[in-house]
């Protein structure tokens, strides 16, 4: 069985996966699948580092790379690199408010040094502006594995469209909701990545059960990925029977051996259930699903500030992040995932979540024909 998407890719599994991590990526492209790295955070030197490194270690196959395009008014953060040149976009009071929380789990401080560094590694690595975007992509154009540039929130500039075409790779991009979707038709995207209310990361506020339909109807001719709670093979049926062409998959990666995730992030996942995520403007100032902590729900506390818009919350709560990456305070520590988490009980590696997918889904599509012809 091979769908239009999977043919342009050669692909033997209906299967997309994201991910931060390279070896994820390398792992689920050797099994069978695609996937995208996320280069959020990257600089464009960064990027050329791990695409080298991809290159080595797919066996050469195909891998895409997911781009957040610039945010609103994304010159005006241009060349700044120093803490204090933001201290007038931040509110002091929210600045506080997050120390305060911080203080509460006796997190430890960053040097003056420290904190230098790290804002300017953030303002400089944190692709913000058309210009720092088409950086990066010049790097993904020197890579020919490099099959397919996937934006993560809204539809990829005209120039950047026309460019990755002629040179032959294809582009997709996340959509929440249909009536985004005529505007990436506009576009002229590849193929769609709809992604819905229980998936990790950015994500909207309806379900994929009701959501993947309806974005593959307005999105017809162009082929639809559905992205948000897939675990088990049967939930790939289930989304090839409500018209997409695969699935795209985010969380179930990081209960593997060779993701990013810390052992508090894995603990987490492995002992969450449904529930135990919770969809928060806390991280970029736009509804993204994360692992429920104190970090979580006090934004959501009367006395808690809004959350800023975007770029300016991610540059207000960068700091702390990086202070709960490096010490880890349980009770306080979240991770960006979805709701898939309640079908994960214990780590794993990529070759085995493929495999076990991919056998589920078999035996699921035997099931069905079964039943369909009244055997079953
Ligand atoms: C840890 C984590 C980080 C993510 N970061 C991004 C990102 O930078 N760009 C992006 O397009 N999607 C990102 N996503 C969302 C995924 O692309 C995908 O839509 C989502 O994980 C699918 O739902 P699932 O997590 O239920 O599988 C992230 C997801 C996770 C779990």
């Amino acid at each position: 069985m091979q769908t239009e998407v999977m043919k342009w890719f050669d692909l033997q599994a209906p299967i997309f996966a994201f991910s931060h991590c390279r070896d994820v990526v390398a792992a689920v492209c050797r099994a069978g699948g695609m996937a995208a790295l996320g280069t959020t955070h990257m600089t464009a030197e960064q990027l050329e580092l791990e695409l080298k490194w991809l290159d080595e270690h797919t066996d050469g196959k195909p891998y895409a790379v997911d781009v957040m395009f610039a945010s609103k008014n994304p010159e005006d953060l241009e060349g700044i690199n120093r803490p204090e040149d933001v201290e007038h976009l931040i509110p002091q009071g929210h600045k506080d408010w997050v120390e305060n929380l911080l203080k509460e789990y006796n997190v430890p401080e960053f040097s003056q040094e420290e904190k230098q560094d790290i804002f300017k590694d953030y303002m400089q690595g944190m692709v913000r502006t058309h210009a720092k975007a088409k950086k990066s992509l010049e790097v993904v154009y020197q890579h020919p594995l490099a099959k397919m540039i996937v934006s993560a929130l809204g539809p990829p500039p005209p120039d950047v469209m026309e460019e990755a075409h002629s040179r032959g790779l294809k582009v997709a991009a996340l959509v929440g909701h249909p009536k985004h979707v005529k505007y990436h038709k506009q576009a002229g995207v590849d193929m769609l990545v709809c992604c819905g209310y229980e998936a990790g990361g950015h994500t909207g506020d309806i379900a994929t059960f009701v959501l993947t339909p309806q974005v593959v109807e307005a999105a017809h001719p162009i082929p639809v990925l559905h992205a948000g709670g897939v675990g088990r093979g049967k939930q790939i049926a289930a989304a090839l029977a409500l018209g997409a062409q695969g699935v795209w998959t985010g969380t179930i990666w990081l209960s593997t051996a060779e993701s990013e995730a810390t052992p508090l992030t894995r603990k987490m996942i492995i002992e969450g259930q449904s529930d135990d995520t919770l969809r928060s403007k806390c991280g970029t100032g736009k509804y993204a699903r994360r692992l429920k902590s104190r970090w979580v729900t006090a934004w959501e506390e009367p006395d808690a500030p809004e959350p800023l818009g975007m770029p300016l919350q991610s540059i207000l709560i960068n700091e702390a992040l990086e202070r709960m990456n490096k010490f880890q305070p349980e009770g306080l520590f979240s991770y960006p995932s979805g709701q898939v988490i309640g079908m994960i009980d214990h780590e794993s590696d990529v070759r085995t979540v493929m495999y076990e997918l991919l056998m589920e889904f078999g035996e699921t599509m035997e099931y069905l024909e079964k039943l369909y012809k009244g055997d079953e």
